[in-house]
């Protein structure tokens, strides 16, 4: 090796010399090492580690590692048993390695060594996975008095606090509402967040408009509170209900007033039960209940 007749002549100079190339060598593998390049990547994506190598010189070997555990890489005298990280892949004839199926704990500092005839370098890559977060949704739960509000937002990565988005709250210093909680919640295995919060507002001052709820960069659609029209629950039952309690009383009004006529002329007034006379048979049949006079011309065409 060249090195090694250079070392010798420096130790033959004397130790200061030798000196010099340690603090040299020291200095030189800093610099090669100094840089950390960020890397991005999404959970359940791809990324490509881009190693930095020195094409001019020939590379003996190169470790692709996380702390002191080889992940990948290639000898050119020796056979490295293929890849111990499995969603790992290398670029053939180069340092480029690819990740596959990105989990959050995938994140973390990536060490690419090289060793070339001379000299060993080290570059740090520092690999960062994050998760979008769902579009916030919000569910309101009102009474007269107050509505509870949550907003939720699921899946994301890394954990971020729900952000209330309230149109001229900061004017006031005791607003009409009060946040009961903001909390996110990890899964154990993926390691993603649900994020979520509830907001207590109080009616009293009446609706507030436009409001939303953001999770990083994500924001829920707009939404008011303690506006009783806009309430979805204003659909009750009974309303539902009236205009068939309504159509059902006519029925029987019908009805009643046929059975009556029928005892009173011996014919059926279905004959003649044209629809559009439905309220008119109605109000006759309770001038008849009140009157008891017959009423000849209603059967008259
Ligand atoms: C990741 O790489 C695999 C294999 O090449 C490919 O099938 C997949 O579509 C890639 N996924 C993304 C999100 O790029
Ligand atoms: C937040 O507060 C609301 C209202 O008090 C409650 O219903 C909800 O369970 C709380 N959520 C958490 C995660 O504690
Ligand atoms: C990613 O995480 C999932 C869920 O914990 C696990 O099943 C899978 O093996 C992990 N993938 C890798 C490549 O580590
Ligand atoms: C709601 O606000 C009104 C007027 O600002 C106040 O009198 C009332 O005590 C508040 N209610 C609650 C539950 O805080």
């Amino acid at each position: 090796m060249a090195s090694s007749s250079t070392i010798r002549y420096f130790l033959n100079q004397g130790p200061s010399l030798w000196l010099l190339v340690l603090v040299w060598t020291v200095i030189f593998s800093l610099t090669e090492s100094a840089i950390t390049i960020q890397l991005k990547g999404e959970a359940g994506g791809n990324v490509t580690f881009k190693c930095p190598v020195d094409n001019k010189r020939t590379v003996s070997w190169f470790y692709f590692q996380r702390g002191d555990v080889f992940l990948n890489g290639y000898h050119a005298s020796r056979t490295i048993p293929n890849p111990i990280l499995e969603n790992t892949r290398l670029e053939p004839n180069s340092t480029h390695v690819h990740m596959f199926r990105l989990n959050i704990s995938d994140s973390g500092m990536y060490r690419c060594i090289i060793q070339y005839n001379d000299i060993i370098t080290e570059d740090k890559i520092q690999l960062t996975v994050t998760a979008p977060y769902s579009k916030p949704t919000a569910t309101k739960s009102c009474d007269d008095v107050r509505c509870l509000v949550t907003c939720a937002s699921y899946g994301g990565y890394p954990g971020i606090k729900v952000e209330w988005i309230i149109p001229g709250s900061r004017n006031t210093n005791s607003p009409p509402w009060k946040v009961e909680n903001n909390t996110q919640v990890s899964h154990q295995s993926t390691m993603l967040v649900d994020s979520s919060s509830t907001v207590n507002f109080n009616c009293s001052n009446g609706e507030l408009k436009n409001l939303s709820c953001s999770v990083g960069n994500v924001t829920s659609d707009l939404f008011s509170v303690c506006n009783p029209e806009v309430k979805p629950n204003s659909y009750t039952p009974l309303k539902i209900a009236a205009p068939c309690v309504v159509l059902l009383l006519i029925v029987i009004a019908v009805v009643l007033c046929c059975w009556h006529k029928k005892g009173q002329t011996g014919k059926d007034c279905r004959e003649n039960g044209n629809k559009e006379e439905l309220k008119y048979l109605k109000e006759l049949c309770k001038k008849e209940g009140e009157k008891e006079d017959p009423v000849d011309d209603f059967n008259a065409p």
